[in-house]
């Protein structure tokens, strides 16, 4: 039987959550947000984690910082140590400092990386290693800052689908051993990596990551999944996994799912 590890999770209100600038293919400023059902779904995810037995911590957002809602951005915790982010797109850089001064509240040491990172977005911890995606946001440069401070090896792997920018987009962490992960949204090289170091990976198709069923959040026996990856839902509960269905199809209007609200803070 799979076995569940407690989580805590840090996640932001989308009381602010909109569309209003364009930096991955998912965002259309034309498109309008309903705030109200955007609220009602990220409650649900939430409850979710609470009913499964996670603490779930939130930090106040900030208007005028529609995008601060997608906490994996914000960090990667592992250890107990903080490695916050520095945003590609400056829409998004003051998040990365209100981000930071609530990890210092919560009296841990935040270290501010010198490279362009987005946290778990793009940084994976499985398998021993920090998974490490570059290609649209965080550089390799960055990836080499994240091994130095954690100790932590880390494996670049290169993105090439601009609808899969963030690594967590295409990729996610099943347990401590294993990973699900959409193979097209690999360079040939990246995809050998993988293969090579997760032989008994769950992979995904294009349909399943399209619907951000790889955007997802398994605590090592539950995995949070979006709905409409129908496929992967299948494949997940065949290898002993329970795929637990919560809706976040407003945050897709902005590139995000599950795993984009979710920030896991690790201690050891
Ligand atoms: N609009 C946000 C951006 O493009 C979405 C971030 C989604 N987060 C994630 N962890 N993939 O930066």
């Amino acid at each position: 039987m799979r076995v569940v590890r407690p989580r805590r999770y840090l996640t932001c209100e989308p009381r602010f959550f909109d569309v209003k600038y364009a930096i991955n293919p998912w965002m259309r400023e034309d498109v309008p947000v309903d705030t109200a059902l955007a609220l009602a779904q990220w409650e649900s995810l939430c409850r979710t984690y609470r009913d499964l037995g996670h603490t779930v911590d939130t930090l106040e957002p900030v208007a005028g910082l529609p995008d601060m809602v997608f906490a994996a951005n914000a960090a990667l915790v592992l250890k107990g140590r903080v490695f916050r982010s520095r945003f590609h797109a400056e829409q998004r850089r003051p998040e990365a400092a209100l981000y930071a001064a609530w990890f210092k509240d919560a009296g841990f040491d935040v270290h501010e990386p010198e490279s362009v990172c987005e946290g778990e977005g793009d940084l994976v911890p499985a398998g021993g290693f920090i998974l490490a995606g570059t290609g649209f946001r965080t550089t390799v440069p960055a990836h080499q800052e994240a091994q130095e401070f954690f100790g932590v090896p880390a494996v670049s792997l290169r993105l090439v689908d601009p609808y899969f920018y963030h690594l967590d987009t295409a990729l996610f962490a099943l347990d401590d051993e294993n990973i699900a992960y959409y193979p097209g949204a690999f360079s040939p090289g990246s995809r050998e990596v993988l293969e090579r170091l997760f032989p008994d990976a769950v992979t995904a198709t294009r349909d399943d990551a399209m619907a951000f069923g790889l955007n997802s959040v398994s605590d090592g026996r539950h995995v949070v999944i979006a709905p409409q990856a129908t496929g992967l839902i299948g494949r997940l509960a065949e290898r002993g996994y329970v795929p637990v269905p919560v809706d976040l199809s407003e945050f897709r209007k902005a590139g995000g799912g599950a795993k984009c609200c979710t920030q896991e803070v690790r201690v050891p």
